[in-house]
C-alpha cells in the first residue's frame, strides 16, 4: 500500500499534463512530417516513439543519481520524464528535425549533443536535445504558465538498430572476451555509419535528376 502510494507521488500532480506536453509535441512533429511529405515527396521521419518515463525507472533513475524521490527531482533535475525518439531514413533528415524543433516559438532548446559528428568511443550515434516546453499548465517551480523539460533523440535507422542490439547485450551479465566484443561493436557502429553517409549520397543523386 505504502510503495502505491511513493509510486503515484513521483510525478504529483503534474503527471497528466506530462502525457498532454507530450502528445502537442509529437503531434506538430507528425503534422510537420505529412505536410513535408505532401508538398515534396520526403518523409521527415520514418517513425516515432514518445513516452511518458515510467514511474518505477523514473524512481529507480532518482536513486541512482542521489536525488530524494520527489516531483521536483523528477521534473526539475531531471530532464527525461518526457522523452521523444525520432527515426529518420537518411542523415539529413535528422538535422532538419532538429531545425524545425528549434524553430516552435513555445520550445527552447537548452541543450544539444551530437553525437553523430562526434559518436561516443563505443560507436553509439545520435543527435540528443533536451528542450524546454512552455506550457498553459501549472509547473513543479510554482509558474504558471509553467515550463516543461522533455529529451529527443534523433537517429538514423541504421543508427536505431545498433543502438537496441547493443542496448540489450549490455545488459546480459558478465561476457568473457569483453575487449573482443567492445571492439567488434564499434567496428558495427562505424561500417553502419559508412552505410548511412552512401545512402544519403545516392538520395542526393536521385533528387537531383
Ligand atoms: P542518462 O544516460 O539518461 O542518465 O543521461 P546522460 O546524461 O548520460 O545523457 P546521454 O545523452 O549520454 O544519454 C541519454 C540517453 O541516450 C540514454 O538514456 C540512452 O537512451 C541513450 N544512450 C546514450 N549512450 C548510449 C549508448 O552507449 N548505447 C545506447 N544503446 N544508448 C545510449
Ligand atoms: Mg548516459
Amino acid at each position: 500500500m505504502e510503495e502505491n502510494t511513493n509510486s503515484s507521488r513521483i510525478y504529483g500532480e503534474y503527471r497528466d499534463n506530462l502525457q498532454t506536453i507530450l502528445d502537442s509535441v509529437v503531434d506538430r512533429i507528425v503534422s510537420f512530417s505529412d505536410e513535408e511529405y505532401a508538398r515534396s515527396g520526403i518523409k521527415l521521419h520514418e517513425h516515432l516513439i514518445a513516452r511518458v518515463k515510467s514511474e518505477d525507472s523514473m524512481r529507480e533513475k532518482c536513486d541512482r543519481r542521489g536525488l530524494p524521490q520527489t516531483p521536483q527531482s523528477a521534473l526539475n533535475e531531471l530532464t527525461d520524464s518526457i522523452g521523444i525518439r525520432i527515426i529518420c531514413s537518411f542523415i539529413d533528415d535528422v538535422y532538419e528535425n532538429v531545425r524545425l524543433l528549434h524553430s516552435f516559438d513555445d520550445i527552447e532548446v537548452v541543450l544539444e549533443k551530437d553525437y553523430i559528428k562526434h559518436a561516443k568511443p563505443n560507436g553509439y550515434r545520435s543527435y540528443h536535445m533536451i528542450i524546454k516546453v512552455k506550457t498553459p499548465f501549472p509547473d513543479v517551480m510554482g509558474r504558471t504558465p509553467g515550463e516543461y523539460y522533455a529529451e529527443i533523440q534523433l537517429r538514423t535507422i541504421a543508427m536505431d538498430s545498433w543502438a537496441a542490439l547493443e542496448h540489450q547485450m549490455k545488459y546480459k551479465r558478465h561476457i568473457a572476451n569483453s575487449e573482443l566484443i567492445v571492439s567488434e561493436l564499434k567496428r558495427c557502429a562505424d561500417e553502419l555509419a559508412a552505410c548511412d553517409v552512401s545512402m544519403q549520397t545516392i538520395r542526393n543523386l536521385i533528387l537531383q535528376q
